[in-house]
């Protein structure tokens, strides 16, 4: 049993960026299951929106606006201005903490444009946004001598009084997180850490779809903890699916070909060379995600074909490959030639606007347990979200979370009563084929009846099909020692229910979530 005032479940920008202003207060230990470095923000790409002081034809007002419009009517006012209002000092935060945003000739910020926004306001650093912030906070961290980061340890369950033999129910009061029942990947052991605050970052769950352009680590697992443990999860029917992903079937993830090369004047055809995305909204290529998904989808549907062009060759291609070189080089690795050909793009799961449902300070449901970044339902992004406010989002309320949890630190304490982690032994060996094509079958699932169009009929079938996968998962769990594959495939079938009943909730077309029986 181990000891640390504060835990944070994932090394992406909401968990360090809280751990390196924890530190201050007390001891923090992040853990993350791969390597340090692994998570959606690491391949980030267009970049961080934010108004700074210094923009002239752009305002705070007009970035919240953008916010509320793309998120259909759904967003969460009061947060929305929040984060807004705080891109500014965060940024900053960010600048100090090494990251470089590029510049223009007159040293101003080259502010990107993107999807939905009325002005250029993304910082990035070239199309490698977010290895570059990444890798400077991972700077930061190693060099802080309060903070100790654990890679390839599996955060399995958190801890409650239902541990405790405890009755808790969703609606039970005072569910309180006292740390987390973690695997040790190497040793196969389940380790219990005590933590007078928990933070979840562990980030998306693109996994639960076939094609997405997200890492195998995105497996919604901190979300389907939270649940577990009763706490409240919300916003899950809004799935949101990228646009342009690179069409190139055996590869996976998806590479993303940025929204900011929309936004540097790339356009959409079928494939016969025809525009189309006007006839779908008057901002065309650069109308939000949702539009734009839905446009291409269907535009699939009645020609047959399996992708679009992206045609980038009317563009100035010397300025192209400085703002965009790992686009380039990709498409180039591919045979594509981005000054001649056009690119092929098909839309992929991209990004979870919901998840486990916070408060303006980052608090769950669950006393004690915070979560921040994508695996949070902040209210910011409402059934759709605006680029490039992800990562926005993760540093404003990882600086919120920290602000509260170490206010509170010195009035919480260790749980000492907490059981060892309750191993029936001995366990049977896992037979691999049966996790790894149960995970096959629900991505084949959520990606055929729970995609871009929903229907009645396709969101029934998905409820049954996934529960008889439930039912063998939960057998196969109970029977075999624990991997991180096992517990993986159980979130991703945790997250599916999640997704398919909140879709079956929702009676009305709004943002992100669209049935064709509504
Ligand atoms: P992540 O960065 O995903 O980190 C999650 C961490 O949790 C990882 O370290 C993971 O290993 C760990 N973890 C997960 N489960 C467990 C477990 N059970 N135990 C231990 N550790 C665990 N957003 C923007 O705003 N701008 C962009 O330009 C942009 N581009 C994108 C491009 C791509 C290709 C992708 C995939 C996403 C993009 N996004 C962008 C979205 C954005 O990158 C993410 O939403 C954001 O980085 C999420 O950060 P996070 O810290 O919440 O989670
Ligand atoms: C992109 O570069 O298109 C991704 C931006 C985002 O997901 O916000």
């Amino acid at each position: 049993m181990t000891k640390t005032d504060f835990l944070v479940i994932g090394s992406g920008i909401a968990g360090l960026s809280f751990a390196l202003k924890a530190a201050k207060h007390g001891k923090v230990t992040i853990i993350t299951k791969a390597n340090e470095d692994e998570s959606n923000t690491k391949y980030a790409q267009g970049g961080i929106a934010a108004v700074l002081p210094e923009a002239k034809d752009d305002s705070l007002e007009h970035h919240v606006q953008d916010t509320l419009s793309c998120g259909a009517g759904l967003c969460d006012e009061k947060i929305v201005r929040i984060v807004v209002a705080e891109s500014g000092e965060r940024i900053n935060e960010l600048i100090a903490w090494g990251t470089e945003f590029d510049k223009n000739k007159s040293g101003s910020f080259d502010l990107a444009m993107e999807g939905g926004h009325s002005a250029h306001r993304v910082l990035h650093h070239k199309d490698i946004t977010g290895l570059e912030i990444e890798t400077k906070l991972l700077q930061q961290i190693h060099q802080h001598p309060n903070i100790t980061l654990h890679t390839h340890l599996f955060a399995v369950d958190i801890i409650t009084q239902h541990h405790m033999g405890v009755i808790v129910k969703r609606n039970t009061p005072g569910i309180t997180c006292y740390g987390a029942y973690i695997l040790n990947t190497k040793t196969g052991k389940v380790e219990t850490m005590l933590a007078k605050v928990t933070v979840m970052a562990t980030g998306g769950a693109g996994q639960v779809y076939k094609t997405t352009t997200n890492p195998v680590i995105a497996t919604g697992d901190g979300i389907a903890m939270a649940y577990r443990a009763m706490g409240k999860v919300n916003g899950m029917e809004f799935i949101q699916f990228h646009p342009t992903a690179l069409y190139h079937p055996g590869t996976y993830p998806s590479f993303l070909i940025s929204e900011a090369v929309r936004g540097f004047g790339a356009v959409l055809r079928t494939i016969d060379g025809k525009e189309f995305m006007q006839r779908y909204d008057e901002r065309g290529s650069l109308a939000p995600r949702d539009i734009v998904a839905r446009a291409i989808d269907s535009e699939m549907k009645k020609s047959g074909d399996d992708y679009v062009w992206l045609d980038c060759t009317k563009l100035n291609i010397i300025e192209f490959k400085k703002h965009f070189p790992n686009i380039y080089n990709r498409c180039m690795s591919l045979g594509i030639d981005v000054a001649k050909d056009c690119i092929p793009v098909a839309p992929a799961q991209h990004y979870l606007c919901g998840g486990i449902k916070v408060d303006e300070h980052g608090q769950s449901s669950i006393q004690h347990l915070y979560a921040i970044g994508e695996c949070s339902s902040t209210g910011l992004h409402g059934g759709n979200r605006l680029a490039s406010n992800s990562l926005l989002e993760a540093v404003v309320f990882a600086h919120r979370a920290y602000v509260h949890a170490s206010e509170r630190l010195e009035f919480i304490h260790y749980n000492e009563h907490i059981p060892e982690w309750n191993a029936v032994s001995p366990r049977e060996v896992a037979e691999m084929v049966l996790i790894t094509q149960s995970r096959k079958e629900l991505q084949e699932i959520m990606s055929s009846y729970v995609g871009i169009f929903r229907s009645d009929m396709r969101l029934k079938r998905a409820l049954e099909r996934t529960r008889l996968l439930y039912e063998e998962t939960e057998e196969l769990y109970n029977r075999w020692e624990i991997s991180p594959r096992i517990c993986e495939l159980r979130n991703l079938i945790n997250l599916s229910y999640l997704i398919i009943k909140a879709a079956m909730a929702r009676t009305e077309n709004k943002g992100l979530h669209f049935n064709v029986d509504n």
